[in-house]
């Protein structure tokens, strides 16, 4: 078998690069270790930027986006018992986030993918990357207790970071940034109206908590918990206790309380691996770059690299030339970075972290008054919130 573009791991990364090329006319085929309802069911982050839903709606995926997903023109942020409102949508000459669960997204495109009739390939086995450096790079995988190749123009690694692919490339071809955080979230998502239209982030003495929601019905929190934290350690009861007085602000606001649905506990982590390339292996979304979930920035940097790998393997095809292709991990490591910044700047100002004195928080107070003061500090807050510009025109 043989495609234009062999497309590893149907996560955003890969579903959304399989449709952008084939509303341009190139093949690819996708492989997926999962099954379809692991896939369909896993949940993860919901926010999507002004940049990722534009796109989602060109694409043609964008009609259930647009009647389920719930736009948001600001955001709180709450210290000290009091919520403090930025609006986004002001500082930013109107933009606004969308929250849809990414699983949602991924529903979205496997519908879209499965009528195009090209190839998508669930719980398939030992899947292997070779010839990297050749012009026949291949895929071999498993399935259905067969073994099968796929010859490629282009490989697509865009299985997430546990995939397969960073590891292929050789140790010295290719560099790793990488810090852990002291802390992890403990998620859930809860049978329960949102109490709040819009996103609270909270900086509590007990620690960093944040209210959101996937729609009218149902609420999404987190808390702050040690990396290691077992989620067995924590009924429902003991949940709603802390969540409450994390996030109870002295004005009488709370998150609305109801059965939870799904809980779990999330590791923070940043990572960068450079370049984004290894011979005909372009790396995309979370197997090239890990952010913590403070800035809501994973599935909408995963949509900036594929929409540039898009637009490079569309130049190829049509004009024969590689000048996207080139630079293909410059122009997306300058939003990631961009993106880490961000995210790592919100994640230190809203938790708390070990060993942290009195002093510490004061001044971390403070900082979070003056956030809330200064509409310099909220513009800045809100031009990287609602998703900073892909600096370069793409065909
Ligand atoms: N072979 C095939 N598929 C694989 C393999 C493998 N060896 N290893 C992993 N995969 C699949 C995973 O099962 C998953 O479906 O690759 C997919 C990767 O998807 P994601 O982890 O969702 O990563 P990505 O598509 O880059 O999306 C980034 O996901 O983790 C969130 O917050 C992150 O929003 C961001 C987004
Ligand atoms: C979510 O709704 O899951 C969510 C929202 C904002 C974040 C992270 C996660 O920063």
């Amino acid at each position: 078998m043989h495609t234009q573009v062999g497309i590893i791991g149907a996560g955003p990364a890969g579903l959304l690069l399989g449709h952008l090329l084939s509303l341009k006319g190139i093949d690819s085929v996708i492989v997926e270790n999962r099954s379809r309802d692991y896939v369909i069911e896993r949940v993860r982050a919901g926010v999507l930027e002004q940049g990722t839903v534009d796109l989602l709606i060109q694409m043609g995926v964008g009609e259930r986006l647009q009647r389920e997903g719930l736009r948001h023109q600001g955001l709180y942020i709450s210290f000290a018992g009091q919520r403090h409102h930025i609006d986004l949508a002001d500082l930013t000459g109107g933009k606004a986030i969308t929250v849809y669960g990414q699983n949602e997204v991924v529903k979205d495109l496997i519908d879209a993918r499965a009528a195009t009739g090209r190839a998508l390939h669930f719980e398939v086995g030992h899947v292997v990357v070779h010839d990297m450096e050749s012009n026949r790079p291949k895929i071999t995988f498993e399935r259905d207790g067969r073994e099968e190749q796929v010859t490629c123009d282009f490989i697509a690694g865009c299985d997430g970071f546990h995939g397969i692919c960073r590891p292929s490339i050789p140790e010295h071809a290719i560099k790793f940034y990488e810090r852990e955080h002291p802390f992890g979230w403990l998620g859930i998502l809860a049978e329960a109206a949102p109490s709040s239209e819009e996103l609270v982030y909270t900086c509590h003495q007990r620690g960093f908590a944040l209210f959101s929601m996937r729609s009218p019905k149902i609420t999404r929190l987190y808390f702050q918990v040690p990396p290691e934290e077992d989620i067995d350690n924590w009924s429902d009861g003991a949940i709603w206790d802390e969540m409450l007085k994390r996030m109870s602000t002295r004005d009488g606001w709370k998150p609305n309380i109801g059965p939870v649905v799904q809980k779990g506990v999330t590791p923070m982590r940043s990572f960068v691996a450079e370049p984004m390339r290894y011979g005909r292996l372009f790396l995309a979304g979370d197997s090239a770059h890990i952010v913590p979930p403070t800035g809501a920035k994973g599935l909408n940097l995963a949509a900036t690299d594929v929409m540039v790998l898009a637009s490079g393997l569309a130049e190829y095809y049509t004009r024969n030339s590689t000048r996207v292709l080139d630079d293909y991990s410059e122009i997306c490591l300058r939003r990631v970075w961009k993106a880490q910044r961000f995210s790592w700047w919100m994640t230190q100002t809203l938790h708390r972290f070990p060993g942290e004195t009195e002093f510490d928080y004061r001044r971390q107070l403070a900082d979070l008054d003056y956030l809330t003061g200064s509409r310099a500090a909220m513009t800045s807050l809100a031009e990287n919130y609602v998703g900073l510009p892909l600096d370069v025109a793409l065909a």
